[in-house]
């Protein structure tokens, strides 16, 4: 007898499911990379650099950026560039963003995979709480403030790194900043990945027709640095009992390539992928009524629209 699974509960099946992967040249293509300086991002660049792109990234620390930037260049025969940002404060990204366009004449894709779990509740200086601000609303604010230039060199593409995480939901748009419920980290970093797909479903409508294609990706349960902001036990746990079940980081970069270069997908937008494989979101992501909620409040939080009163 086969059995079927749940189409809600696909995606345990879908993490064992044979990859795609594309050779397709990038050559002379421009990524806009951030979180380029660790884990999924440096994966990401280094995948991206050997298939030919120059890359610009938007990371926090010019230290690790100067590196990295060496490194590569030092491989490969491409250029990489870097604009520095602490994303946990957006009047830092949008001036990044601005620079980047500035200087910059075309981006053909964009792949925002900077991101945070933690298990304290923290406030930056606008009262947003820290995960909210650096997972969701900050690439919402990259990726808006980028938009123009994306239709102006399409086709190109943007691609979401999101997470399975964002089945632990904890989205309340009346809360965003978690004053009235008790946090934890699993409910917050669920809800800044639900509010991101949310607004993915409602950029795939807007970019219609304009060559420019946005997905979603879960890049795997890899080993990174997510998580080393945490406190000491967390820190224990991660390193001893979680890291045995997460895999080599390589196979995001690999599944973002693909997503970035296949031309199997040039006009396929609004996707959420586990890796390569397309996959249904949990249902709480998949509302429209929230959909639109959400993205009125990232306009707002993103000082793109005035706030009421
Ligand atoms: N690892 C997994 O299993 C997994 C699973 C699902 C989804 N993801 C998603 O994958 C993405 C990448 O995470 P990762 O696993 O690669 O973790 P990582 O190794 O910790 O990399 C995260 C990147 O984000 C940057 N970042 C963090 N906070 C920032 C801030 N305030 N401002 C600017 N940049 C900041 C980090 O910069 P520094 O290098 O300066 O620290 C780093 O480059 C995240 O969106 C995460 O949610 C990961």
């Amino acid at each position: 007898m086969i059995m079927k699974f749940p189409e809600q509960l696909l995606f345990m099946k879908n993490r064992k499911a044979v990859q795609k992967h594309s050779d397709e040249s990038m050559n002379g293509k421009l990524c806009v990379v951030s979180g380029a300086t660790s884990g999924v991002g440096y994966e990401t660049i280094k995948k991206l650099a050997a298939g030919k792109a120059n890359i610009v990234m938007l990371v926090r620390n010019e230290n690790k950026a100067k590196a990295v930037k060496e490194e590569i260049e030092k491989k490969h025969s491409v250029f990489v560039d870097y604009f520095i940002a602490d994303f946990s404060d957006l009047k830092q990204v949008k001036k990044a963003v601005l620079e980047i366009s500035e200087k910059y004449p075309r981006v053909d894709v964009l792949i925002n995979s900077a991101g945070l779990y933690s298990t304290k509740r923290i406030v930056n200086e606008e009262g947003y709480e820290m995960v909210f601000c650096v997972n969701h609303l900050a690439t919402f604010l990259i990726t808006k403030l980028l938009m123009n230039k994306l239709i102006e060199s399409s086709p190109s593409r943007i691609i979401q790194v999101n997470s399975e995480g964002h089945r632990f939901n904890g989205l309340n748009v009346d809360d965003l900043n978690w004053e009235k419920r008790t946090y934890t980290g699993l409910r917050s970093y669920g809800a800044s990945k639900t509010a991101q797909l949310l607004t993915v479903w409602k950029f795939a409508q807007e970019l219609k027709g304009t060559g420019v294609t946005i997905n979603a990706m879960h890049p795997g349960g890899v080993r990174t640095n997510i998580g080393n902001n945490n406190g000491r036990l967390y820190r224990w746990f991660l390193h001893h009992i979680t890291w045995h079940f997460l895999k080599d980081p390589k196979i995001s970069g690999e599944a973002i390539y693909y997503l970035a270069s296949a031309s199997e997908l040039n006009n396929v937008s609004g996707v959420f992928f586990n890796l390569t494989i397309k996959e249904k979101p949990a249902k709480h992501a998949l509302n429209t009524k929230k959909q639109e909620e959400i993205w009125n409040k990232s306009l707002e939080m993103t000082g793109l629209i005035k706030k009421d009163g």
